[in-house]
């Protein structure tokens, strides 16, 4: 039966905080620590982006700051994307867990900072996506570093998103300085008050 409390974007179900699994799951787990307790706007912006370039199929993609895993969820839907769902914070796992069951896929997930992910976790994978996951100053070094790593482990692409705030165009401006790099604006035609600002940083050096 088609629930008043779901919503479908890019292809993908989502749950709506009044949904009775958002409700049992803020009442019986830790409550999220650090902004992963919702699904943000700019994941509809790399969603949007990738439903105009779509992947090549099964690509080995790493979703960084995952929060609820969307972003992942997408790509394993629409393009049989081998998904490595990564955060910070464990309690946004189990919000994981219940879309990728409602959106019948399957993705990994693992619990790492951006500092504790190495040579040989970058290595694994085709490409990174984040969404809204620059947002204070420590996050702009930390985030430098994790791309130059990714980069030597030779991912090919990395996709991030953001509303536009000053630290994501500090990285950015970082990144067209280092590597071949890409900033647009850019809209969400299903979801229209998704706008920001895509960053897509391009690896000469891979395969
Ligand atoms: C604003 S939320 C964005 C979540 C998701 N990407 C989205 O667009 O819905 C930021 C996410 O980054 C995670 N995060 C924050 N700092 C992190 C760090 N240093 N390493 C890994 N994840 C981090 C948080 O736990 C949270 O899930």
């Amino acid at each position: 039966m088609k629930s008043p409390h779901v919503r479908s974007i890019h292809g993908i179900r989502i749950l709506k905080n009044k949904h009775q699994t958002i409700k049992r799951l803020r009442k019986e787990e830790p409550a999220p620590t650090l902004y992963g307790d919702q699904v943000w706007h700019s994941s509809f912006l790399i969603m949007e982006y990738l439903t105009q370039h779509p992947l090549p199929l099964r690509q080995r993609i790493m979703d960084i700051g995952c929060g609820w895993g969307l972003l992942g969820i997408y790509c394993a839907k629409h393009f049989a994307g081998d998904i490595v769902s990564v955060d910070a914070d464990s309690g946004v796992f189990p919000y994981v867990r219940s879309h990728e069951a409602l959106n019948d896929v399957s993705v990994r997930t693992e619990r790492a900072t951006f500092n504790d992910l190495k040579h040989a976790d970058f290595a694994a994978q085709d490409l990174i996506v984040g969404a809204d996951i620059c947002f204070w100053p420590s996050m702009v070094k930390e985030l430098k570093s994790l791309i130059s790593r990714a980069m030597l482990a030779g991912v090919k692409k990395i996709i991030l998103a953001d509303p536009g705030r000053t630290t994501f165009l500090q990285l950015a401006e970082h990144c067209k300085e280092n590597y071949i790099t890409r900033l647009e604006p850019w809209q969400s035609q299903e979801q229209t008050t998704s706008k920001g600002m895509l960053l897509i940083i391009d690896n000469p050096l891979a395969a």
